[in-house]
Protein backbone atom coordinates (compact mmCIF):
# COMPACT_ATOMS: atom_id res chain seq x y z
CA UNK A 1 0.00 0.00 0.00
CA UNK A 2 1.40 3.96 -0.72
CA UNK A 3 1.57 5.64 2.58
CA UNK A 4 1.42 9.27 2.50
CA UNK A 5 2.94 10.68 5.49
CA UNK A 6 0.78 10.80 8.83
CA UNK A 7 0.35 13.60 10.47
CA UNK A 8 -2.08 13.56 13.49
CA UNK A 9 -2.89 13.24 17.15
CA UNK A 10 -3.06 10.53 19.75
CA UNK A 11 -5.50 9.69 22.19
CA UNK A 12 -6.49 6.47 24.16
CA UNK A 13 -9.94 5.85 25.04
CA UNK A 14 -10.10 5.16 29.17
CA UNK A 15 -8.30 9.02 29.32
CA UNK A 16 -11.08 10.39 27.76
CA UNK A 17 -14.24 8.41 28.42
CA UNK A 18 -13.49 5.95 31.39
CA UNK A 19 -15.63 2.84 31.52
CA UNK A 20 -17.31 1.57 34.42
CA UNK A 21 -15.91 -2.11 33.51
CA UNK A 22 -12.33 -1.01 33.54
CA UNK A 23 -10.11 -2.23 35.86
CA UNK A 24 -8.33 1.25 36.41
CA UNK A 25 -11.90 2.39 37.29
CA UNK A 26 -11.36 1.24 41.18
CA UNK A 27 -7.92 1.64 41.08
CA UNK A 28 -6.54 5.13 41.30
CA UNK A 29 -9.19 6.99 43.70
CA UNK A 30 -8.25 10.32 41.45
CA UNK A 31 -9.76 8.83 38.66
CA UNK A 32 -13.29 8.81 40.84
CA UNK A 33 -13.55 12.66 40.67
CA UNK A 34 -14.66 12.43 36.67
CA UNK A 35 -15.87 8.69 35.82
CA UNK A 36 -16.60 10.01 32.41
CA UNK A 37 -13.88 12.24 31.98
CA UNK A 38 -14.20 14.65 28.58
CA UNK A 39 -17.98 12.21 28.32
CA UNK A 40 -16.30 11.20 25.08
CA UNK A 41 -17.88 8.08 24.69
CA UNK A 42 -21.03 9.68 23.90
CA UNK A 43 -19.60 13.15 22.24
CA UNK A 44 -16.99 11.54 20.31
CA UNK A 45 -18.64 12.74 17.47
CA UNK A 46 -17.99 16.11 18.57
CA UNK A 47 -14.32 15.29 19.32
CA UNK A 48 -14.26 13.75 15.96
CA UNK A 49 -15.02 17.30 14.09
CA UNK A 50 -12.15 19.15 15.93
CA UNK A 51 -9.20 17.03 14.19
CA UNK A 52 -10.78 18.34 11.07
CA UNK A 53 -9.97 21.82 12.21
CA UNK A 54 -6.72 21.10 13.02
CA UNK A 55 -6.32 19.88 9.78
CA UNK A 56 -4.49 16.71 10.71
CA UNK A 57 -4.87 13.24 8.61
CA UNK A 58 -4.49 10.58 10.94
CA UNK A 59 -6.22 10.16 14.41
CA UNK A 60 -4.35 7.47 16.64
CA UNK A 61 -6.83 6.21 19.09
CA UNK A 62 -7.88 2.84 21.53
CA UNK A 63 -10.50 0.90 21.92
CA UNK A 64 -11.86 0.12 25.22
CA UNK A 65 -12.03 -3.78 25.60
CA UNK A 66 -13.82 -3.38 28.88
CA UNK A 67 -16.71 -1.85 26.82
CA UNK A 68 -16.89 -3.71 23.89
CA UNK A 69 -16.81 -7.21 26.39
CA UNK A 70 -17.71 -5.99 29.68
CA UNK A 71 -18.49 -10.07 30.76
CA UNK A 72 -16.35 -12.49 29.30
CA UNK A 73 -19.22 -14.17 27.73
CA UNK A 74 -20.96 -10.94 26.45
CA UNK A 75 -20.36 -8.21 23.97
CA UNK A 76 -21.61 -4.95 23.76
CA UNK A 77 -23.07 -4.59 19.99
CA UNK A 78 -23.58 -0.87 20.69
CA UNK A 79 -19.54 -0.15 21.44
CA UNK A 80 -19.17 -2.62 18.84
CA UNK A 81 -21.23 -0.07 16.57
CA UNK A 82 -19.78 3.15 17.71
CA UNK A 83 -16.27 2.06 16.61
CA UNK A 84 -17.26 1.49 13.27
CA UNK A 85 -19.09 4.70 13.08
CA UNK A 86 -15.74 6.42 14.28
CA UNK A 87 -13.90 4.76 11.12
CA UNK A 88 -16.49 5.63 9.23
CA UNK A 89 -16.69 9.35 10.27
CA UNK A 90 -12.81 9.75 10.00
CA UNK A 91 -12.54 8.05 7.00
CA UNK A 92 -15.20 10.25 5.16
CA UNK A 93 -13.01 13.31 6.33
CA UNK A 94 -10.13 11.51 4.95
CA UNK A 95 -8.54 11.06 7.92
CA UNK A 96 -6.66 7.62 8.66
CA UNK A 97 -7.77 6.08 11.92
CA UNK A 98 -4.56 4.31 13.78
CA UNK A 99 -5.84 1.96 16.19
CA UNK A 100 -4.61 1.22 19.59
CA UNK A 101 -5.77 -2.61 20.56
CA UNK A 102 -3.85 -2.50 24.00
CA UNK A 103 -3.66 0.66 25.96
CA UNK A 104 -2.87 -0.18 29.41
CA UNK A 105 -6.46 -1.05 31.03
CA UNK A 106 -8.92 -4.16 30.82
CA UNK A 107 -12.39 -5.98 31.60
CA UNK A 108 -12.22 -6.40 35.41
CA UNK A 109 -13.07 -9.91 34.76
CA UNK A 110 -9.79 -10.59 32.61
CA UNK A 111 -7.66 -8.64 35.37
CA UNK A 112 -9.24 -10.75 38.29
CA UNK A 113 -9.40 -14.33 36.83
CA UNK A 114 -6.59 -14.39 33.72
CA UNK A 115 -4.38 -11.36 33.92
CA UNK A 116 -1.15 -11.71 31.92
CA UNK A 117 1.42 -13.88 33.74
CA UNK A 118 -1.60 -16.39 32.61
CA UNK A 119 -1.67 -17.91 29.33
CA UNK A 120 -4.78 -18.20 29.52
CA UNK A 121 -5.02 -14.74 29.40
CA UNK A 122 -3.63 -14.51 26.17
CA UNK A 123 -5.86 -16.57 24.65
CA UNK A 124 -9.17 -13.91 25.79
CA UNK A 125 -6.77 -10.62 25.11
CA UNK A 126 -6.78 -12.58 21.24
CA UNK A 127 -10.29 -13.73 21.08
CA UNK A 128 -11.18 -9.59 21.49
CA UNK A 129 -8.86 -8.52 18.85
CA UNK A 130 -10.02 -11.30 16.37
CA UNK A 131 -13.65 -10.35 17.27
CA UNK A 132 -12.83 -5.99 16.68
CA UNK A 133 -10.46 -6.30 13.39
CA UNK A 134 -13.13 -8.41 11.44
CA UNK A 135 -16.03 -5.52 12.66
CA UNK A 136 -13.20 -3.14 11.40
CA UNK A 137 -12.25 -4.34 7.92
CA UNK A 138 -10.94 -1.12 6.82
CA UNK A 139 -8.50 -0.36 9.13
CA UNK A 140 -4.88 -0.21 8.02
CA UNK A 141 -2.58 0.64 10.86
CA UNK A 142 -3.26 -1.49 13.78
CA UNK A 143 -1.20 -0.95 17.21
CA UNK A 144 -0.88 -4.02 19.39
CA UNK A 145 0.37 -3.10 22.69
CA UNK A 146 1.12 0.65 23.74
CA UNK A 147 4.06 0.56 25.87
CA UNK A 148 4.16 -2.61 26.90
CA UNK A 149 7.68 -2.02 29.22
CA UNK A 150 5.34 0.67 31.16
CA UNK A 151 2.57 -1.82 31.75
CA UNK A 152 5.10 -4.80 32.42
CA UNK A 153 7.17 -2.57 35.12
CA UNK A 154 3.73 -0.86 36.45
CA UNK A 155 1.65 -3.87 36.65
CA UNK A 156 4.48 -6.90 37.45
CA UNK A 157 7.51 -5.13 39.06
CA UNK A 158 6.45 -2.14 40.87
CA UNK A 159 2.46 -2.71 41.69
CA UNK A 160 1.95 0.39 40.87
CA UNK A 161 -1.19 -0.99 37.99
CA UNK A 162 -3.48 -3.37 38.00
CA UNK A 163 -2.71 -6.57 38.41
CA UNK A 164 -0.70 -4.39 40.81
CA UNK A 165 1.73 -7.67 41.01
CA UNK A 166 5.36 -7.12 42.32
CA UNK A 167 6.95 -10.69 41.54
CA UNK A 168 10.01 -11.05 38.86
CA UNK A 169 8.60 -14.77 37.50
CA UNK A 170 5.48 -13.33 36.67
CA UNK A 171 7.23 -10.51 35.29
CA UNK A 172 8.82 -12.50 32.92
CA UNK A 173 5.69 -14.86 32.07
CA UNK A 174 3.85 -11.97 31.53
CA UNK A 175 6.49 -10.38 28.96
CA UNK A 176 6.49 -13.48 27.34
CA UNK A 177 2.84 -13.24 27.04
CA UNK A 178 2.57 -9.92 25.93
CA UNK A 179 5.20 -10.41 23.26
CA UNK A 180 3.43 -13.60 22.07
CA UNK A 181 -0.14 -12.27 22.21
CA UNK A 182 1.62 -9.54 19.61
CA UNK A 183 2.99 -12.30 17.51
CA UNK A 184 -0.31 -13.91 16.87
CA UNK A 185 -2.19 -10.58 16.76
CA UNK A 186 -0.13 -9.62 13.52
CA UNK A 187 -1.20 -12.83 12.18
CA UNK A 188 -5.15 -12.66 12.89
CA UNK A 189 -4.62 -9.35 11.60
CA UNK A 190 -2.57 -10.38 8.09
CA UNK A 191 -5.36 -12.88 7.62
CA UNK A 192 -8.63 -11.11 7.72
CA UNK A 193 -6.71 -7.57 6.38
CA UNK A 194 -3.77 -8.69 4.72
CA UNK A 195 -3.22 -5.23 3.38
CA UNK A 196 -2.78 -4.19 7.04
CA UNK A 197 0.24 -1.99 8.45
CA UNK A 198 0.95 -3.58 12.25
CA UNK A 199 3.35 -2.70 15.07
CA UNK A 200 3.69 -1.41 18.64
CA UNK A 201 4.15 1.72 20.40
CA UNK A 202 7.53 1.81 22.73
CA UNK A 203 8.25 3.91 25.50
CA UNK A 204 11.83 5.15 24.65
CA UNK A 205 13.60 7.27 26.76
CA UNK A 206 17.01 9.01 26.35
CA UNK A 207 19.39 7.52 29.85
CA UNK A 208 21.77 9.82 30.94
CA UNK A 209 24.27 9.76 33.54
CA UNK A 210 23.53 12.37 36.49
CA UNK A 211 27.06 12.69 36.71
CA UNK A 212 28.94 12.51 33.83
CA UNK A 213 32.17 10.81 34.87
CA UNK A 214 30.68 8.79 37.26
CA UNK A 215 31.16 5.08 36.52
CA UNK A 216 28.56 3.84 38.48
CA UNK A 217 25.92 6.36 36.88
CA UNK A 218 27.68 5.25 33.44
CA UNK A 219 26.88 1.30 34.02
CA UNK A 220 23.35 2.43 35.25
CA UNK A 221 22.24 3.94 32.66
CA UNK A 222 24.00 1.83 29.72
CA UNK A 223 21.25 -0.99 31.95
CA UNK A 224 18.47 1.31 31.84
CA UNK A 225 18.82 1.53 28.07
CA UNK A 226 19.51 -1.99 27.79
CA UNK A 227 16.56 -3.25 29.57
CA UNK A 228 14.05 -0.36 28.62
CA UNK A 229 14.62 0.86 25.22
CA UNK A 230 16.53 -2.39 23.38
CA UNK A 231 15.02 -5.36 25.28
CA UNK A 232 11.43 -5.33 23.35
CA UNK A 233 13.42 -3.52 20.45
CA UNK A 234 15.60 -6.82 19.99
CA UNK A 235 13.15 -9.17 21.02
CA UNK A 236 10.98 -8.35 18.15
CA UNK A 237 13.37 -7.61 15.36
CA UNK A 238 15.39 -11.41 16.50
CA UNK A 239 12.57 -13.27 18.40
CA UNK A 240 15.16 -13.53 21.48
CA UNK A 241 13.87 -11.78 24.42
CA UNK A 242 17.37 -11.58 27.14
CA UNK A 243 16.74 -10.51 30.68
CA UNK A 244 19.23 -10.41 33.26
CA UNK A 245 17.60 -9.29 37.16
CA UNK A 246 20.59 -8.31 39.64
CA UNK A 247 22.02 -11.21 41.26
CA UNK A 248 19.53 -13.46 38.67
CA UNK A 249 20.94 -15.60 36.24
CA UNK A 250 20.50 -14.47 32.56
CA UNK A 251 16.95 -15.76 31.04
CA UNK A 252 16.85 -15.98 27.27
CA UNK A 253 13.69 -16.76 25.47
CA UNK A 254 12.89 -17.64 21.71
CA UNK A 255 9.62 -16.47 20.70
CA UNK A 256 7.96 -17.27 17.47
CA UNK A 257 7.47 -13.06 16.73
CA UNK A 258 10.86 -12.53 14.25
CA UNK A 259 9.71 -9.62 11.96
CA UNK A 260 6.20 -10.01 12.78
CA UNK A 261 6.50 -5.68 13.10
CA UNK A 262 5.57 -3.99 9.88
CA UNK A 263 5.93 -0.38 11.89
CA UNK A 264 7.53 0.55 15.51
CA UNK A 265 5.84 3.17 16.85
CA UNK A 266 7.96 5.53 19.03
CA UNK A 267 6.32 7.43 22.20
CA UNK A 268 9.44 9.95 23.57
CA UNK A 269 8.92 12.53 25.81
CA UNK A 270 12.14 13.09 27.65
CA UNK A 271 15.00 12.42 28.86
CA UNK A 272 16.21 10.81 32.42
CA UNK A 273 19.10 11.24 34.65
CA UNK A 274 20.62 8.68 36.94
CA UNK A 275 22.33 8.37 40.17
CA UNK A 276 23.99 5.19 42.00
CA UNK A 277 22.17 5.84 44.96
CA UNK A 278 23.32 2.98 48.22
CA UNK A 279 20.22 3.27 49.68
CA UNK A 280 17.40 3.44 47.04
CA UNK A 281 15.50 -0.14 45.38
CA UNK A 282 18.31 -1.61 42.94
CA UNK A 283 20.46 1.53 44.15
CA UNK A 284 19.30 3.63 41.52
CA UNK A 285 17.86 7.03 41.54
CA UNK A 286 16.10 8.54 38.88
CA UNK A 287 16.43 12.24 38.27
CA UNK A 288 14.63 14.78 36.36
CA UNK A 289 16.79 18.48 35.42
CA UNK A 290 16.53 21.05 32.98
CA UNK A 291 20.00 20.30 31.65
CA UNK A 292 19.54 22.48 28.22
CA UNK A 293 17.42 25.17 29.32
CA UNK A 294 14.38 24.05 27.53
CA UNK A 295 12.55 23.65 31.07
CA UNK A 296 10.85 21.10 32.56
CA UNK A 297 6.94 20.01 31.71
CA UNK A 298 4.18 20.63 34.75
CA UNK A 299 5.09 16.70 35.05
CA UNK A 300 8.64 17.69 35.62
CA UNK A 301 9.84 16.24 32.97
CA UNK A 302 12.88 17.22 31.02
CA UNK A 303 12.26 18.90 27.64
CA UNK A 304 14.62 17.84 25.40
CA UNK A 305 14.11 17.66 21.90
CA UNK A 306 17.59 16.69 20.48
CA UNK A 307 16.52 13.29 22.41
CA UNK A 308 14.05 12.82 19.96
CA UNK A 309 16.68 12.30 17.58
CA UNK A 310 18.86 9.92 19.41
CA UNK A 311 16.03 7.70 20.35
CA UNK A 312 14.80 6.91 16.53
CA UNK A 313 18.28 6.22 15.43
CA UNK A 314 18.31 3.80 18.42
CA UNK A 315 15.08 2.97 17.63
CA UNK A 316 15.99 2.70 13.67
CA UNK A 317 18.56 -0.21 14.24
CA UNK A 318 15.86 -2.63 14.31
CA UNK A 319 15.41 -1.90 10.28
CA UNK A 320 11.46 -1.40 10.20
CA UNK A 321 9.90 1.87 8.94
CA UNK A 322 9.40 4.36 12.24
CA UNK A 323 5.74 6.50 13.34
CA UNK A 324 6.38 8.85 16.14
CA UNK A 325 3.40 7.51 17.82
CA UNK A 326 3.14 9.67 20.87
CA UNK A 327 5.06 13.46 21.79
CA UNK A 328 3.68 15.71 23.99
CA UNK A 329 3.70 18.01 26.96
CA UNK A 330 1.93 18.39 30.00
CA UNK A 331 1.85 22.42 30.56
CA UNK A 332 -0.79 25.05 31.14
CA UNK A 333 1.42 27.61 29.48
CA UNK A 334 0.75 27.58 25.75
CA UNK A 335 3.89 29.04 24.57
CA UNK A 336 5.80 26.15 26.13
CA UNK A 337 3.45 24.01 24.28
CA UNK A 338 3.84 25.85 20.86
CA UNK A 339 7.72 26.07 21.31
CA UNK A 340 7.85 22.20 22.16
CA UNK A 341 5.79 21.44 19.17
CA UNK A 342 8.34 23.54 17.28
CA UNK A 343 11.06 22.06 19.09
CA UNK A 344 10.27 18.60 17.82
CA UNK A 345 8.84 19.33 14.80
CA UNK A 346 12.00 20.52 13.71
CA UNK A 347 14.18 17.82 15.25
CA UNK A 348 11.69 15.56 12.94
CA UNK A 349 12.51 17.61 9.66
CA UNK A 350 16.22 17.26 10.61
CA UNK A 351 16.06 13.31 10.96
CA UNK A 352 13.95 13.01 8.03
CA UNK A 353 16.66 14.82 6.31
CA UNK A 354 19.06 12.47 7.09
CA UNK A 355 17.65 9.75 5.47
CA UNK A 356 15.59 7.98 8.76
CA UNK A 357 12.14 5.93 7.61
CA UNK A 358 9.78 7.77 9.65
CA UNK A 359 6.22 7.76 8.13
CA UNK A 360 4.38 9.97 10.97
CA UNK A 361 3.90 11.73 14.07
CA UNK A 362 1.35 11.83 16.33
CA UNK A 363 1.25 15.25 19.04
CA UNK A 364 -0.36 13.79 22.35
CA UNK A 365 -2.86 14.41 23.28
CA UNK A 366 -5.97 15.91 21.35
CA UNK A 367 -7.49 17.21 24.41
CA UNK A 368 -6.86 17.21 28.50
CA UNK A 369 -8.29 13.92 29.84
CA UNK A 370 -6.72 11.96 32.77
CA UNK A 371 -3.45 11.05 33.15
CA UNK A 372 -2.47 7.60 34.79
CA UNK A 373 -2.09 8.43 38.61
CA UNK A 374 -1.83 11.40 38.28
CA UNK A 375 -5.26 12.55 37.69
CA UNK A 376 -6.86 15.95 36.19
CA UNK A 377 -3.72 18.47 36.19
CA UNK A 378 -1.90 17.14 33.36
CA UNK A 379 -3.15 19.48 30.27
CA UNK A 380 -1.57 17.63 27.41
CA UNK A 381 -4.15 19.13 25.37
CA UNK A 382 -4.17 21.17 22.02
CA UNK A 383 -7.96 21.72 23.44
CA UNK A 384 -8.56 22.30 26.57
CA UNK A 385 -11.28 20.42 28.79
CA UNK A 386 -13.95 22.13 31.14
CA UNK A 387 -14.72 18.85 33.04
CA UNK A 388 -17.62 21.08 34.57
CA UNK A 389 -19.49 22.47 31.27
CA UNK A 390 -17.36 19.70 28.90
CA UNK A 391 -16.76 22.51 26.50
CA UNK A 392 -13.51 22.15 24.66
CA UNK A 393 -11.82 25.11 23.82
CA UNK A 394 -8.68 25.69 21.21
CA UNK A 395 -5.60 26.27 22.98
CA UNK A 396 -3.10 28.64 20.70
CA UNK A 397 -0.85 25.71 20.23
CA UNK A 398 -3.89 23.74 18.48
CA UNK A 399 -3.61 26.62 15.58
CA UNK A 400 0.02 26.40 16.03
CA UNK A 401 0.42 22.69 15.04
CA UNK A 402 -2.32 23.20 12.58
CA UNK A 403 -0.09 25.73 10.34
CA UNK A 404 3.25 23.55 11.54
CA UNK A 405 1.07 21.05 9.47
CA UNK A 406 0.22 22.90 6.62
CA UNK A 407 3.88 24.05 5.96
CA UNK A 408 4.54 20.26 5.49
CA UNK A 409 2.33 19.04 3.63
CA UNK A 410 4.99 18.33 1.28
CA UNK A 411 5.88 15.43 3.11
CA UNK A 412 2.34 13.87 1.85
C1 LIG B 1 2.37 7.61 27.76
C2 LIG B 1 1.04 6.89 27.66
C3 LIG B 1 -0.11 7.82 27.42
C4 LIG B 1 -0.01 9.11 28.20
C5 LIG B 1 1.36 9.73 28.04
C6 LIG B 1 1.55 11.00 28.80
O1 LIG B 1 3.26 6.83 28.47
O2 LIG B 1 1.06 5.98 26.57
O3 LIG B 1 -1.29 7.10 27.71
O4 LIG B 1 -0.38 8.91 29.48
O5 LIG B 1 2.34 8.82 28.45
Amino acid sequence: MTHKFLWGVATSAFQLEGSPYADWTTWDLKFQTHPDVTHHYHLYQKDLKLLKDLGVNAYRFSLEWSRIQPEEDHWNEEALRRSQNMVRILRDEQIEPLITLHHFTHPKWFIEKYAWHETRGKDKFLTFVERVVNDLPEVRYWITFNEPLVFLLGGYLEGSMPPGICDRISFIRAYKNILEAHGTAYDIIHSLSPEAWVGVAHNMVVFSPYRRWNLLDQFLAKIAHHYYNRSLLDALANGLLQIRFPVFKKIELKLPIRGKLDFLGVNYYTRIHLRFHPFRPMGLELKHEDRDGHGLTDMGWEIHPRGMEQTLWEASKIGCPMIITENGIATRDHQKKAKFLKGHIDTLDKCLKKGLDIRGYFYWSLVDHYEWLIGFDAKFGLYSMNYDTLERKATPAASFYSYLIKKRSHFQ
